[in-house]
């Protein structure tokens, strides 16, 4: 595993807090120490100015006592005091050291003082000492005869500087530290969730489907939770559904399995020399792999129509349609003494597939024939509104007891196992049927009267989903409908 995602959370916090920070002092440090310098600046320009009415008295009679007083000036604003002639010559020091007099000053303070106009600049001497320079012109008459230039020490104003840098600094590691801890935690509460996630998932992936986490809040990672619990539950449901369709389909595989295996074994092992007799066995037999081809051919069916692919629907004459299966069976209800009524609205046309329609219709009657005796009745009704087309079967027949109801829809079920088997059922058809509709985004409902009858309801809609509508909420059995 790479580095975890609180890591790097908390990493990224504290780089970002303490870049944050440090970028806010950079700045708040500049502006402090601006401020602080125009001030000062301000300070001694104007210190300069006074001093410069003295400096003139200095300048054009020097004596003891205006040297004194410059000094005196000097220690008071706390700065060193020079006085220039008008060639920038140093013509009295405050600190009276005596090396500087007579020098000639270049400053570009001076110079600009004695153009004129006061000057100030902030210096870092060769000493590494910081100095600020405030120079002015002094005027006798209108006319410039020199310059006053203090040199005042900045390191106060520094060092003040410096004590606020080394606070920021710790406020800045100390904030960095406190936001990596909260950001370690948060990202725990984060990455927890996720990790459950991820321990289920390698589970299901192992093969054990049915899987849970916990799901907490509505949040993003709430509602992934609780989908990975859907998805978890619907891939168990799945994976049991194909295992009972796998172990039904191989049960009922094997009873016509074991009978023609009994029937040829039989006809192996007799003496008897009679044709008719193979002829009997041999009858048998072939009834047995065709049920064999009926099974296969219906779970290949059923198989087919649980693939996504999609159907195409075409606007059909339904009336033709029933026709063409109506004269198909007709001949068989005529030979069980049932009466086949057809109630259709003329010029019925609706978006079907006209194979699944058809397989439909087979099954439907077939079934409805099946379990009809002598003297019944089926109906078959069709009528449309603007939004559905319904197409009812309805039977006089025995009827399917109630408790049984929900179920004639599973796979392979029958009511009644073992005669249903000797009448060629596999118990598949009304899954077909349910497949099918579901394929045309319409809904099946049954509704049956022990002894009295039954009936199923299609209802086909007019807009039709390009993809099969979810599983097995479209074929809807209302449980105790008695209806008939
Ligand atoms: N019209 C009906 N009247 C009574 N029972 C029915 C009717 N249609 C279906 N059934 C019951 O539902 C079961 C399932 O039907 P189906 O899936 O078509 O299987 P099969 O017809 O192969 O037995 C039937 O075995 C039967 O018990
Ligand atoms: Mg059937």
């Amino acid at each position: 595993m790479g580095i975890s995602i609180r890591w790097k959370l908390a990493t990224a916090y504290f780089l970002l807090i303490i870049f944050i920070l440090g970028l806010t002092g950079l700045f708040i440090l500049h502006t402090l120490e601006r401020e602080y310098l125009r001030v000062r600046e301000a300070a001694y320009l104007a210190h300069a100015n006074i001093i410069a009415t003295a400096g003139r008295d200095a300048l054009l009679y020097p004596n003891r006592n205006t040297y004194y007083l410059i000094r005196d000036f000097g220690s008071r604003v706390g700065a060193r005091v020079l006085v220039l002639d008008r060639q920038g010559k140093v013509i009295i020091d405050s600190l009276g050291e005596g090396w500087l007099e007579g020098l000639v000053l270049g400053h570009e303070e001076v110079l600009a003082a004695l153009a004129g106009s006061g000057k100030t600049g902030a210096h870092v001497l060769g000493s590494g000492e910081r100095v600020l320079y405030a120079a002015v012109p002094v005027l006798q008459d209108k006319v410039i005869v020199g310059a006053v230039m203090l040199v005042a020490e900045l390191d106060d104003i520094y060092a003040a500087l410096g004590a606020i840098r080394r606070q920021m600094f710790f406020v800045s590691l100390v904030s960095g530290f406190l936001a990596a801890l909260l950001s370690l935690w948060l990202a725990g509460l984060l990455t927890r969730p996720i990790k459950g996630l991820t321990g289920a998932a390698q589970q299901m992936a192992q093969g054990r489907l049915e899987q849970r986490v916990p799901v907490r809040g509505k949040d993003e990672l709430g509602q992934l939770a609780g989908a990975f619990n859907d998805m978890s539950s619907k891939l168990a449901e799945v994976d049991r559904t194909r295992r009972r369709f796998l172990a039904d389909a191989s049960h009922e595989l094997k009873s016509p399995l074991s009978s023609i295996k009994a029937l040829a074994q039989a006809l192996l092992d007799t003496d008897e020399q009679n044709p008719t007799v193979y002829r009997e066995f041999l009858v048998d037999i072939d009834t047995e792999a065709d049920r064999l081809t009926r099974i296969v051919e219906n779970m290949l069916q059923l198989t087919r129509l649980e693939e996504e692919l999609p159907v195409t629907l075409e606007i059909q004459d339904i009336g033709r349609l029933v026709d063409n299966v109506v004269t198909m069976i007709q001949p068989r209800a005529e030979n069980g003494g049932v009466t086949l009524r057809v109630d259709l609205t003329p010029g019925l046309w609706w978006p079907v597939n006209r194979d699944l329609f058809t397989r439909i219709l087979i099954n439907l009657l077939d079934n409805a024939l099946r379990h009809t005796p002598a003297g019944g009745k089926i109906t078959l009704e069709g009528s449309a509104g603007k939004e559905e087309m319904i197409l009812r079967v309805t039977d006089t027949g025995e009827g399917i007891p109630p408790r049984y109801l929900p179920r004639i829809f599973d796979r392979f079920y029958r009511v009644d196992q073992a005669r249903a088997r000797s009448t060629g059922g596999t118990g598949l058809g009304l899954s077909i049927v349910r497949q099918a509709v579901n394929r045309h985004g319409g809904r099946i409902t049954a509704a049956s009267s022990l002894g009295k009858g039954t009936s199923f309801e299609i209802t086909f809609p007019r807009t039709v989903p390009c993809r099969r509508t979810s599983g097995d909420d479209s074929a809807h059995v209302p449980s105790g409908v008695n209806n008939l």
